[in-house]
C-alpha cells in the first residue's frame, strides 16, 4: 500500500500531536476566540485582521474556540516556514483531511512521496507546455464568449453577465480541456461544480467549527459528504477509462493533453508507471486546483475593471499598439506587461488562496519566538497583500505599482502561489490563462458596472465572491 505522507516518523507523530501552544505570544483571550467563532466562520477576514491590527502581526487563537493556532501576516515568519525551514513545516492535518475528499495528489501529500509524484508531473507544465496549451485556452475562451456576443447582439448590444458563473465554466473547460482533451457535457460540467462546492464547503465548516463535528456524524452529514466525493470520483475514473479504452482500441492513438501526461510518466527508479488511482488522485487535484483559484480571480478581475474603466482602457490601449484587432498568441503575452500587472494587482487584492497553514513537525524558533512541535501555523496571505506596511494605499487597485519602473515588492510580500517547494505547480499555467481571458473579452467588450449592493467576500478554502456579480458587457 501507498503511503502518501512517506517521511518519517516525525510527521506521523506530529499527525497524532495535539496542536502546541506557545508561551510568550499575544493571544487572542480563549473565551473571545469562542465567542467569536461564529462570526469568524461566517466571515473570517475581518475577525482575523481585527485581531491582528490589535495583537500584531503573529498571533496566538483558539480556531472555533477549540484549536490553538498561530497566526500570523509577518513576511519573515512565512518564509521561514514555506522555504528556509520547510523540512520541519509540513502540511497540517487540516491540508491533509482535504485527501478525504479529493484523494492524495500533490496538493494533499508530503514527503518522498510528494517529491516522487511533484518530479514526475513538473515537466507537463514547462514553458513549451504551456505555449502549446495556449491555442486550446483561445479555442475554449472563443465558445465561453460566442454565448454572451450572442445575447447582446439581441439586446442592442448589451448583454447582462453573472460573472462568476461565466469565469468558472471558462476556468473549468481550460483546465478540463488541457486534462482530458475531450468537451465534458453541461450537465457534467454543472454536477462537477455542484458537487465541488458541497465538498468544499462542509469541509471548511469542520475546521471552522470543530464543536459541531458529533452533531455532524450523528445527522449523517460525513457520510453524505463521503457520497459525494465518491460520485466526483467516479466521474473522473470514467474519463479515465475512456481514455484507456481508446487506446486500446487503437495502439497508435494519441493524445497531447496532462491525462496522457499522467499516464505515460514513468518512475526513474523502476520505469513503472502511475496506477489508475494515483492517476485518478492527481487528475482530481488537478481539476481542483486549476479552475476554481482561476475563476476567483478573474471574477475579482472584472469587478475591479468595471469600478475603474480607466484601467481597463490603459489595457486595451497597449491591446491596440500591440496586437491590432487579432487575437494574441503566446508569445505576443511579455509584449503586453500592463494586462500582467492588472492581474498581479487584482491576486494582490484577492489572493484566491487567501491563507495556507503548515504544522511544526520538530521544536523551532523563528527570531526568538518559539516553535513547538505541533504548532498549527496558519500563513495569512490576504493580510500580508493588505500590510500598508508592505503596500502604500493598500485597499487601492493600481496595478501601476508592478511597473518594471518600480520597486520590486519586499521578499514574501507577495505570494499569491505560495512560496518554496510547494509553490503552486500551476502558476504559469494560471497567468497565461488569465492574461488571455482578459485579452480576449476586452477585444470584444466594454465592460461596464451596475448598480448592486456590495459584493462581499466569501473566504471557502478559495476566496470567492459571495454573491453573483452582475456587470454589463457591451459589445464593441
Ligand atoms: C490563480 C490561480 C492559482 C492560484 C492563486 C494558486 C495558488 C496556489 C497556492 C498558494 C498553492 C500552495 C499551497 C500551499 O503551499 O499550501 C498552490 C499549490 C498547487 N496548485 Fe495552484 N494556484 C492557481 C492555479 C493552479 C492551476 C491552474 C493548477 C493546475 C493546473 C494548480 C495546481 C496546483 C497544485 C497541484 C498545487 C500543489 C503543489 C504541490 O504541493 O506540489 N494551481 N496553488
Amino acid at each position: 500500500m501507498i503511503d502518501y505522507n512517506q517521511r518519517s516518523a516525525k510527521l506521523k507523530s506530529v499527525k497524532s500531536e495535539k496542536s502546541a501552544e506557545i508561551r510568550d505570544l499575544p493571544r487572542v483571550p480563549r473565551l473571545r476566540s469562542f465567542r467569536n467563532s461564529w462570526a469568524l466562520a461566517a466571515n473570517p477576514i475581518p475577525v482575523i485582521t481585527d485581531y491582528l491590527d490589535q495583537f500584531g502581526d503573529t498571533v496566538g487563537l483558539y480556531l472555533g474556540g477549540v484549536r490553538p493556532t498561530l497566526l500570523t501576516r509577518d513576511p519573515g515568519l512565512i518564509q521561514h516556514v514555506l522555504q528556509k525551514n520547510h523540512r520541519n513545516y509540513p502540511k497540517s492535518e487540516l491540508t491533509r483531511g482535504v485527501a478525504r475528499y479529493l484523494g492524495h495528489g500533490l496538493l494533499t501529500s508530503e514527503g518522498s512521496y510528494w517529491l516522487q509524484q511533484r518530479r514526475l508531473i513538473q515537466p507537463g507544465f514547462h514553458r513549451q507546455r504551456i505555449a502549446a496549451l495556449t491555442e486550446l485556452m483561445l479555442d475554449v475562451i472563443d465558445e465561453c464568449l460566442a454565448p454572451v456576443l450572442d445575447a447582446a447582439g439581441k439586446q442592442g448590444g448589451v448583454a447582462q453577465v453573472a460573472v462568476h458563473e461565466l469565469m468558472t465554466a471558462t476556468a473549468f473547460r481550460i483546465i478540463a480541456r488541457s486534462v482530458f482533451s475531450s468537451s465534458m457535457t453541461e450537465a457534467e460540467l454543472q454536477q462537477m461544480a455542484r458537487l465541488l462546492t458541497e465538498l468544499q464547503g462542509f469541509y471548511v465548516r469542520t475546521l471552522r467549527q470543530p464543536y459541531l463535528r458529533p452533531w455532524l456524524g450523528v445527522t449523517g452529514q460525513y457520510r453524505l459528504h463521503d457520497g459525494l466525493a465518491a460520485e466526483l470520483r467516479q466521474l473522473i475514473r470514467g474519463y479515465i477509462q475512456r481514455r484507456k479504452q481508446e487506446q486500446q482500441a487503437d495502439p497508435g492513438f494519441a493524445k497531447d493533453d496532462l491525462l496522457q501526461m499522467l499516464l505515460d510518466a514513468r518512475y526513474e527508479d523502476s520505469g513503472e508507471a502511475m496506477t489508475d488511482e494515483q492517476v485518478l488522485d492527481e487528475a482530481a487535484i488537478l481539476l481542483v486546483a486549476g479552475h476554481e483559484t482561476a475563476a476567483n480571480a478573474l471574477s475579482w478581475l472584472w469587478l475591479l475593471l468595471a469600478r475603474h474603466p480607466e484601467e481597463a482602457a490603459k489595457v486595451r490601449a497597449e491591446m491596440q499598439r500591440v496586437l491590432g484587432s487579432r487575437r494574441p498568441s503566446f508569445t505576443d503575452l511579455p509584449q503586453l506587461p500592463y494586462s500582467m500587472q492588472v492581474v498581479q494587482e487584482t491576486m494582490r487584492l484577492y489572493p484566491p488562496v487567501w491563507i495556507v497553514d503548515r504544522q511544526a513537525a520538530e521544536d523551532d524558533e523563528y527570531n526568538g519566538l518559539p516553535l513547538p512541535k505541533g504548532t498549527l501555523i496558519s500563513a495569512y496571505l490576504y493580510g500580508v497583500h493588505h500590510l500598508p506596511r508592505l503596500w502604500p494605499e493598500p485597499e487601492a487597485f493600481c496595478p501601476a505599482r508592478f511597473g518594471k519602473d518600480q520597486p520590486a515588492p519586499p521578499t514574501y510580500a507577495y505570494l499569491p502561489f505560495g512560496g518554496g517547494p510547494r509553490l503552486c505547480i500551476g502558476n504559469q499555467f494560471a497567468l497565461t490563462e488569465m492574461q488571455l481571458v482578459l485579452l480576449e473579452v476586452l477585444r470584444r467588450f466594454e465592460v461596464e458596472w451596475q448598480e448592486q449592493p456590495p459584493i462581499q467576500m466569501r473566504p471557502l478554502i478559495t476566496l470567492r465572491p459571495r454573491a453573483e456579480i452582475n456587470l454589463r458587457f457591451r459589445a464593441r
